[in-house]
């Protein structure tokens, strides 16, 4: 796809947002080029705050996807009707032009939890409160769509994981280990009625930003429903990954305490019985983001690295998991 310039997107949006009435409009950037979006900034006299304006693509064709913005723009009203928390929240929406595959919302002026990992201001004491806070987030997601509860879907994964294995993409020891317990747990994971509700699709520290007391979520997909434990493991899972960058290894150490702030406020509701179903929705997922990783086009060190850093948090989480048996 060729990418939209600035003056490009200035056309879309003052036709969009300015029309005939007239009024000031300045677009920067694009300030991120990113796998599945183009992000712009933007100011309009119409709005009292600045906008983001996010570019869907598909990543696999590099084509504008117009689906996909509409759906997380749908998704941020949806969430954003039940998230009404001064502090916790998503950006307000402004517009969806659908036939350029754009969504205009508000833009946040702060950072990301991972920029505030990599910084070297952020001393652990500030960084466990803020997880504690992302715990929050997410925990007030979930109670804006209450369903009721169920046990794990355990059966399927298994299937998965035997095609996995038939089709050799289990491709070393730790992997197999972490299948055959997942196996041998599995009836103990899906023992217990656990919350559901819709999730997120992509919780991780890079989609929290930091604006003063406010904490914002970007990046809601609400495709799917479930456990709630799966936003809680997918987002452990990346925040352990992102800690084995050296940028943030001045505050490795201290992720035992993270994950307890962290899991203290997004599974307030739930007892300590739901610590099993947690491991192990924990390392199926980790075992399926290695495998998936293992086809995607990637340059051989940033691919030595990954495969470094999925063998050590298979090999932890499959020991997590171990212990709770
Ligand atoms: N509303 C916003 N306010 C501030 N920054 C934003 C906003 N939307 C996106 N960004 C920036 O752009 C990045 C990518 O946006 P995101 O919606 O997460 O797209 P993707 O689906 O490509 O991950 C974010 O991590 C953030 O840095
Ligand atoms: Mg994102």
């Amino acid at each position: 796809m060729e990418q939209l310039n600035v003056g490009d997107v200035t056309a879309i949006l003052r036709d969009e947002l300015v029309g005939d009435s007239g009024g000031s409009l300045t677009v920067r950037g694009p300030i991120h080029v990113l796998e599945y979006s183009t992000i712009y900034q933007a100011d309009c006299s119409r709005f009292e705050f600045p906008l983001a304006v996010k570019v869907c693509k598909d990543p696999a064709t590099g084509r504008i996807d117009r689906a996909t913005a509409k759906s997380q723009f749908l998704a941020l009203d949806r969430v954003g009707s039940k998230m009404t928390s001064v502090d916790y929240g998503l950006p307000r929406t402004v517009s969806l032009i659908e036939d350029q595959a754009m969504l205009v919302t508000e833009w946040i002026c702060g950072d990301s939890l991972t920029n505030l990992l990599f910084r070297q201001r952020t001393s652990a004491a500030a960084m466990r409160e803020l997880l504690g806070r992302a715990g929050t987030w997410i925990r007030l997601f979930h109670s804006g769509h209450r369903l009721p509860p169920a046990r794990l879907d355990v059966s399927e994964k298994i299937v998965l994981l035997h095609e996995a294995r038939n089709r050799s993409d289990l491709h070393n020891d730790y992997a197999t280990r972490a299948a055959a317990l997942l196996e041998s747990s599995a009836a103990r994971a899906a023992a217990e009625n656990l919350r559901r509700s819709w999730t997120h699709g992509d919780f991780k520290t890079d989609n929290l930003l930091v604006a003063g007391r406010r904490l914002v979520g970007l990046d809601v997909h609400v495709i799917h429903e479930g456990a709630v434990q799966y936003d809680v493991a997918a987002f452990l899972n990346r925040l352990q990954m992102t800690l084995f960058d050296p940028r943030a290894w001045r505050l490795a150490r201290h992720y035992p305490s993270f994950e307890e702030a962290f899991v203290q406020e997004s599974l307030r509701e739930e007892g300590t019985e739901t610590a099993l179903p947690l491991a192990w929705i924990r390392l199926y997922m980790i075992l399926c983001s290695w495998m998936g990783q293992q086809s995607r086009r990637t340059g051989w060190v940033r691919k030595a690295y990954l495969e470094r850093c999925f063998r050590r948090l298979t090999k932890r989480l499959t020991n997590g998991l171990r212990r709770l048996m």
